[in-house]
């Protein structure tokens, strides 16, 4: 039931931008902060989370129960991991499509310890009737089992030991209303800064026994996306240039060969990044496009452009999202060289004809 690490879960030729698990993350259990003083970044999820730790500490009592929210590689199980680590409890580990029955998730809550946690990946992909099994677990510590079949059937409470819920999700809109009202504390993680980057790799760096110039820490964080397991992940990438090519220090130099030799540009974007922007701007005259329209036209998913590349290309103010459908922006011309029409704001596509 717990997130399986074994080869076939895993991608063997990662791309880069994936946010999804890869071998390279199988290592990364070593690069992970255990404690909230390691943690870089996501400065008011944290100082939230200290508050509540510690009163839940104090009182004796397991922390209420937590909706952690945002772009996939964020460092929820991190956190998760860390939470764990400052309550003093147990974890485990789970997603939303692993439970399949009722059965399942009963089989779970029944063997936790007291104040232990449960974490739940992709919670917004939990069936119904799994779900309805979380309401009282969560509000109650207890689950209703049902005896029996038709007139006879019988319904028995079973009563659980105190635990918290985290529950992970990309999408906090796909939740129920039921279930995202039973957390009692929601933090939203945010796309990390090139500085907090820049000091991620450099901690990752320094685990990994890997020499790096300051400024090269720098240029693979400028080009990560915000995102700490594309940081680390470049950093590994990186590190194998740097011992083939150039004696085993990362510089600033090293790094930028390693990235444009992956199709990583200046800014980050990959190749699916500027395909994105280049179809709608060379079929859809800039936008608006419908995403299902878009995915099709370039041969992705839908949920993968919005969870995996357009959180990061709203960021860089390249993409907008209206009523209507994604439009680009004059910086997306720019960045991609081609000429902006006539029209065309910072905001994205006012009036253009097409
Ligand atoms: N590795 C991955 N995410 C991290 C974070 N937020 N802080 C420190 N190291 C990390």
């Amino acid at each position: 039931m717990s997130i399986d690490f074994s080869d076939s879960a895993l991608e063997t030729e990662a791309p880069l931008v994936t946010t999804s698990l890869t071998r390279d993350d199988e290592a990364e259990g070593s690069l992970r902060p255990k404690t909230l003083n390691e943690y870089i970044g996501q400065q008011k999820a944290k100082g939230n989370l200290e508050v509540f730790i510690q009163a839940a500490k104090m009182r004796g009592e397991p922390l209420d129960h937590v909706l952690l929210h945002g772009p996939p590689g964020l460092g929820k199980t991190t956190l998760s991991g860390i939470i764990a680590n400052e309550m003093g409890v147990h974890i485990r580990i789970t997603s939303g499509p692993a439970i399949e029955k009722p059965g399942d998730l009963a089989a779970l809550l029944t063997n936790l310890n007291e104040n232990d946690i449960l974490f739940v990946d992709e919670i917004h992909r939990l069936n119904r009737s799994v779900e309805e099994i979380l309401y009282p677990a969560m509000e109650d510590y207890a689950i209703d089992i049902i005896i029996g079949k038709g007139p006879a059937a019988n319904s028995i409470r079973l009563d659980l030991p105190k635990f918290t819920l985290i529950g992970a999700t990309t999408r906090a809109g796909q939740l129920s209303a039921p279930l995202r009202d039973r957390f009692g504390v929601t933090l939203r993680l945010e796309l990390y800064t090139p500085e907090e980057l820049a000091e991620i790799v450099t901690r990752s760096a320094g685990i990994l026994e890997v020499p790096i110039e300051p400024e090269g820490a720098m240029e693979i964080a400028k080009r990560s996306r915000g995102t700490p397991r594309i940081a680390n992940r470049m950093l590994r990438r990186v590190r194998d240039f740097a011992q083939v090519k150039a004696g085993g220090v990362i510089t600033e130099h090293v790094a930028d060969q390693a990235l444009t030799a992956l199709e990583v540009d200046h800014l980050g974007l990959d190749g699916v990044d500027r395909r994105m922007l280049r179809s709608i701007i060379q079929h859809y005259g800039g936008g608006p496009v419908g995403l299902e329209t878009l995915a099709a036209t370039i041969n992705e998913e839908a949920v993968t452009l919005e969870d995996v590349y357009e959180p990061y290309l709203m960021q860089m103010g390249f993409l907008t999202r209206t009523p209507r459908g994604r439009c680009v922006t004059r910086q997306a011309y720019e960045h991609l060289g081609l000429p902006v029409p006539g029209g065309i704001s910072g905001g994205g596509l006012e009036q253009i004809s097409f």
